[in-house]
C-alpha cells in the first residue's frame, strides 16, 4: 500500500478523522448524492427541514423510521472497526468528527466522537428541553410524543436551514488546531463543514489525507488522496507492515 503514509498515521502525535456517508456504504446504507443517493429519490425540502416537519410530522417520521430500521439492521464495516481500533491506540490524542447519523461508529466502539449532524437514535422535544435516546423498535407509534409535555418529539438531527451546535464545532476546531494528521473518509464536501474543518487543521499544520471512491471537494486541498472503498483502504493502510 504505502509504507510512508502508514508510518505517518501510526506515528501521528495527534490524529483526527472526519467521516461522511461513504464510510457506511459497505454496510449497505445509501449515501446522499450520486447515482443511488438518497437525495435522488427524496427531496430534502419535503423531509429534512423544520418547515417539512411542521407541515407533516407523520410523513417525516415515516421516512426517519425507514432509515432507522435500515441503519439498525446494518452492521459496522471494516472502516468503522479500524477507526475504533485506532482510537483505542491513540486515546485522548484522537478525535472522530462524523456527519453520519447512522450510529455505526458508536456500535463499532468509537467514543471520542462528535456527531455534528446528530443521531437517528436520539430524539428531542420541539417544545421543552427533553432529549433522550431513541432505539429502533418495530412497533413504535408515530409520531412519538414527549413524555414530559406531550408535544411532538423530533429526530435529534440537524436539518437543512438549521445551525450546528456551536459547542460541538468549537470542540472540533480546538482539537483540529493541534493535530499532525487528519484523515477524511467518504464525504463529498457538498455540505461544506468537512472542508472547513480540514482547511482549519491544514492552516495549523496538519497533513490531510482524503480517502474516497471518487474525487471530492476535499481532493484539491489534500496532501494525499487515495481512491477506493474506505472499508478496504483504511484497514490495509493501518495494518501495513513497516
Ligand atoms: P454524500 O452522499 O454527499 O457523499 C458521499 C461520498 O462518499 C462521495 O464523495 C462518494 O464518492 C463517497 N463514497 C461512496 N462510497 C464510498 C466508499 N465505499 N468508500 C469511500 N467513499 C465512498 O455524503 P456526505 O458527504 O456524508 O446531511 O453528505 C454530507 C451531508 O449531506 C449528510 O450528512 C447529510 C446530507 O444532506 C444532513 O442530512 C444534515
Amino acid at each position: 500500500m504505502d509504507v510512508e503514509l502508514t508510518r505517518r498515521l501510526r506515528e501521528a502525535r495527534r490524529l483526527a478523522f472526519i467521516t461522511g456517508a461513504g464510510v457506511s456504504a459497505e454496510s449497505g446504507i445509501p449515501t446522499f448524492r450520486g447515482a443511488q443517493g438518497l437525495w435522488r429519490n427524496f427531496r430534502p425540502e419535503d423531509l429534512a427541514t423544520p418547515t417539512a416537519f411542521a407541515r407533516d410530522p407523520l410523513l417525516v417520521w415515516q421516512w426517519y423510521e425507514w432509515r432507522r430500521a435500515l441503519c439498525s439492521g446494518a452492521e459496522p464495516n471494516a472502516a468503522h472497526k479500524t477507526i475504533a481500533a485506532i482510537e483505542a491506540d491513540f486515546s485522548e490524542r484522537f478525535l472522530l468528527i462524523t456527519q453520519n447519523v447512522d450510529g455505526l461508529h458508536f456500535r463499532a466502539g468509537s467514543r471520542r466522537m462528535i456527531e455534528v449532524h446528530g443521531s437517528l437514535f436520539r430524539v428531542r422535544c420541539v417544545s421543552c428541553q427533553h432529549r433522550a435516546e431513541h432505539p429502533y423498535r418495530t412497533e413504535s407509534r408515530l409520531p412519538p410524543r414527549c413524555p414530559l409535555c406531550d408535544n411532538l418529539l423530533r429526530p435529534d438531527v440537524v436539518w437543512f436551514g438549521e445551525t450546528y451546535d456551536q459547542i460541538d464545532i468549537r470542540r472540533a476546531l480546538d482539537f483540529l488546531s493541534d493535530v499532525s494528521l487528519v484523515c477524511v473518509l467518504g464525504t463529498s464536501g457538498m455540505v461544506p463543514m468537512p472542508v472547513h474543518l480540514a482547511e482549519h487543521a491544514r492552516q495549523y499544520g496538519a497533513y490531510i489525507v482524503d480517502i474516497n471512491t471518487a474525487e471530492s471537494a476535499l481532493t484539491p486541498m489534500a496532501d494525499r488522496s487515495l481512491r477506493g472503498a474506505a472499508a478496504e483502504i483504511l484497514p490495509a493502510l493501518w495494518s501495513e507492515q513497516l
